[in-house]
């Protein structure tokens, strides 16, 4: 759990940003609800000297001293590179000089590296469209899973224990080959927006991916919207309680000078963190599908089970006659529901107890025994 720097700044972010949203986590409360991470996204690379160490660029004055700020605020510090010459933004990637930026972000004392495939990325790309054949894309897979276990082993060697992080979009199925690469999360899908059409498709397309999740890899469905752009109450709890769902990193990418306590509540919801953060690890599947209702439901390390009703569509759902698949959930009829966005105990809970669901929301109840 953190904040990054991306979905709200972009390529604007400072210094002074970074310090600012370091204060603001703390006095929002969020750090203490578990938002350690705070990462720098692309563009605070400047340029390699002669001896190829690569250096800030003017918005970022000192590296060490920004991590020393950030960590005296009881949070981690991330950063972001990639294995291609150039990152996403054009800026200097880590091709090549693999030991010697993993040895350098140890020396800052960064925790964190987010490795984003782009200049490797676009070649792969242009072999997949330009009707080569299948050895060319073997091979180019094969590079970039070389490139990831490169860099895996750098931060290996430098000492410091640093999660990381793949963003590569899925390719080659990377849920599959992560973990030997050194992966602890691995992005698989393409970026994100501040729109409920995107965010759902995201996280309706993760259904069949919770084999491949566990403690300490983890599959990264992409930063979170929640206060960004014209996201409604019930959508921004949708994002939240999908993600919980998905046992998915939980990095905030909202502006942190800006929070509402509707936002700040739904970030920091204590029921819905101890979801997603739940010890067993194990990542909910979809139970039930049917137009734009489905339910996700996961097991949780105490016995009990989350359950997700999510309404994609664009009318309130009243669910009559749609069984709630109890027994698929591990749970049974008799058990206990708490709904979790209501903060409220519902007594005992059968497949036929009919919910509303509000138009893009969502019902996340809590079943135990
Ligand atoms: C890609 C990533 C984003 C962000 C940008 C930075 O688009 O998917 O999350 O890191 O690059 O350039």
């Amino acid at each position: 759990m953190g904040w990054n720097s991306w979905n709200w700044f972009a390529e604007k972010v400072t210094d002074k940003d970074i310090r600012q949203a370091a204060d603001l986590l703390v006095s929002s409360g969020m750090r203490d609800a578990g938002y350690v991470y705070l990462n720098i996204d692309d563009t605070w690379e400047g340029s390699r000297d002669a001896n190829g160490v690569l250096h800030t660029n003017a918005k970022f004055p000192d590296m060490k001293a920004l991590a020393d700020y950030v960590h005296g605020k009881g949070l981690k510090l991330g950063i972001y590179s990639s294995p291609g010459p150039q990152t996403c933004a054009r800026f200097e990637g880590s091709l090549g000089h693999e030991d010697q930026d993993a040895e350098l972000f140890a020396s800052w004392g960064i925790d964190y590296l987010k490795y984003d495939l782009c200049s490797f990325h676009n070649k792969v790309m242009r072999q997949a469209y330009s009707g080569d054949s299948a050895e060319a894309m073997v091979h180019q897979y094969k590079m970039m899973r070389d490139a990831y276990e490169r860099m895996h082993q750098a931060l290996l060697r430098s000492g410091r224990p640093i999660v990381y992080s793949l963003c590569q979009y899925g390719f080659d199925s990377v849920w599959q080959w992560g973990p030997e690469v050194g992966a602890n999360l691995w992005r698989t899908t393409g970026d994100i927006t501040p729109t409920f059409d995107r965010i759902s498709l995201i996280g309706r397309e993760q259904a069949g991916l919770a084999r491949y999740a566990g403690p300490g890899h983890w599959n990264d469905p992409d930063m979170l919207e929640i206060g960004n752009g014209k996201l409604t109450l019930d959508e921004n709890r949708t994002h939240m309680g999908m993600w919980a769902m998905l046992a998915a990193p939980l990095l905030a990418g909202n502006n942190l000078s800006q929070l509402t306590p509707e936002i700040t509540s739904i970030l920091t919801n204590r029921e819905i963190i101890a979801i997603d953060q739940d010890r067993l690890g194990k990542e909910a599947d979809r139970i039930f599908a049917e137009g734009p209702i489905e339910i996700w439901a996961r097991p949780l390390a105490d016995g009990s089970k989350a359950l997700a009703i999510f309404n994609f569509g664009e009318q309130r759902a009243y669910l009559r006659g749609i069984s709630l698949h109890l027994e698929q959930a591990g749970a049974a009829k008799g058990w206990n529901a708490r709904d979790i966005w209501m903060a409220k105990e519902l007594g005992p809970i059968s497949d036929s107890t009919p919910f509303t669901v509000p138009r893009h929301g969502s019902v996340i109840l809590c079943l135990s025994h």
